[in-house]
């Protein structure tokens, strides 16, 4: 139990309730859905216990797992830590979005009283230069703290009470907004699948989404799989994560769409990741005692952001400290400080994109800034962690020796692995190649990064 809620701590985070339901409203609405499941159970769930097999083997960070399994393949695992890099780059600006709304529930007196909307607040918000970039730079040194003490095991105790909090909460959310009105027509737009929504960016979205949400493709399974015991029943627990994670998803898209359409009608889906903070506010002000179900909420999504980031970060730094021989102080100095730059590129092409100049710099002249914002997601969902997850799948399918990977998670037979043999015809040839043809849609013919 105990493996089952760290690893569902890593997988719920920041992408089940900023990125999931975001995504749901651009690629589609129930084509999404439909394809996130099939997707999670066909591809997601076999690459899950993959990874959680070769860290268990070798008891290792993910370079080192490879390393030691086959010298060939340790650029596996460095594939894994530069997308763990990245995304903890990023992850740490939209954690400090979450940060700024605990404070705005907790201080403002003018936020939600209705003389700005909760959309033009956001964006006010992150629009502006210096704000963003401070409680990003907070919500990272709260992770550094934690992983440079070796405290997480304190906050996953935490966040394993709070956690059951959260999707309680998300399931009042959920029902409120169904039950609103005029929230027919979200709901249509979520459970009706059109043929013709149906396309490659549907496919390429569901496939990136679903390995970030289950946190594989990255390493981050290594990880967690190296501290896993050989009595645990591997399958049973990926399975409780897939499901548990998947959940959680679906309660906030169903959260929030119908809530969008509400309020922005259907032009408001193109707006994409700031749902959550744009729509769930929202729904809170139509509760009983809303302000307060506010507050807990961003809480409670603060802590679980907080949990998948130690994740991510603990990952990198396991890396750096087994392979480098460095003290965990020194490994997080050297991955904070290019983090930190990243971040305020993420955190600052918000501006951008919104065609808003800083003061001492105009976009528009000199230098043409890339929308890092969407260069950063796109680079790490549709493309690093597709092509960890292929590394991963081939690996444990082809290269590690036959039987070798059914052999660890099946416990060394203890456990009866009725779905060996489906699971070795995924991982070698069904999963290989959805990710290949998913690859070709996001590079290929085209189809560039951005
Ligand atoms: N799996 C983590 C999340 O969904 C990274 O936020």
């Amino acid at each position: 139990m105990g493996f089952i809620l760290a690893a569902a701590g890593s997988a719920v985070g920041l992408g089940n309730i900023w990125k999931f339901p975001g995504k749901t409203g651009a690629y589609g609405g129930g084509a999404f859905l439909l394809s996130y499941i099939v997707i999670v159970a066909l591809v997601g769930f076999p690459v899950m216990l993959a990874e959680l097999s070769i860290g268990r083997a070798t008891q290792k960070n993910v370079v080192g797992a490879f390393h030691q399994l086959n010298k060939k393949w340790t650029f596996a695992g460095g594939i894994g830590v530069l997308t763990l890099f990245v995304i903890m780059s990023y992850y740490s600006v939209v954690g400090g979005w979450v940060l700024k709304y605990i404070f705005a529930y907790l201080a403002e007196p003018g936020f939600g009283n209705g003389t700005v909307s909760y959309q033009e607040y956001f964006v006010n918000f992150i629009s502006e230069p210096v704000q963003p970039l401070a409680w990003g730079f907070v919500f990272l040194v709260l992770c550094i703290y934690v992983v440079v003490k070796g405290v997480s095991e304190g906050i996953e105790r935490v966040s394993k009470i709070l956690m059951p909090a959260l999707f309680i909460l998300l399931v009042a959310c959920a029902v409120r907004a169904v039950t609103l009105p005029g929230a027919g027509e979200g709901l249509s737009y979520m459970l009706t699948i059109k043929p013709g929504s149906f396309n490659r960016d549907t496919l390429v979205g569901a496939l990136g989404q679903a390995f970030f949400s289950l946190s594989v493709g990255m390493g981050i399974m290594v990880t967690y799989g190296s501290y896993v015991p050989k009595k645990d029943n591997l399958v049973k627990s990926a399975a409780c994560i897939c499901v548990l994670d998947t959940l959680v998803a679906f309660l906030a898209a169903f959260a929030i769409i119908p809530v969008v359409f509400v309020t922005l009608g259907a032009e408001g889906l193109g707006m994409g990741g700031g749902f959550a903070f744009m729509a769930l506010p929202e729904v809170f002000d139509g509760l009983p005692g809303g302000r307060i179900f506010g507050l807990f909420f961003f809480v409670l999504l603060f802590l679980a952001a907080l949990t998948s980031a130690i994740s991510i970060l603990e990952s990198c730094v396991a890396f750096i400290t087994e392979e480098w021989k460095v003290s965990r102080l020194k490994a997080t100095v050297i991955l904070s400080v290019p983090m930190a730059f990243l971040s305020a590129g993420y955190s600052l092409s918000q501006l951008e994109s919104r065609n808003i100049n800083l003061p001492w710099f105009d976009f528009s002249k000199g230098i043409q800034m890339l929308p890092m914002n969407a260069v950063m997601e796109k680079f790490t969902d549709n493309l690093m962690i597709p092509v960890g997850s292929l590394c991963f799948c081939i690996f444990a399918g082809w290269i590690w020796g036959k039987g070798k990977a059914s052999e660890e998670i099946s416990s060394g037979g203890r456990y009866p692995f009725r779905l060996r043999r489906a699971w070795e015809f995924i991982v070698r040839f069904v999963a290989p190649a959805v990710i290949v043809l998913i690859l070709y849609f996001t590079v290929g013919k085209g189809q560039g990064l951005s």
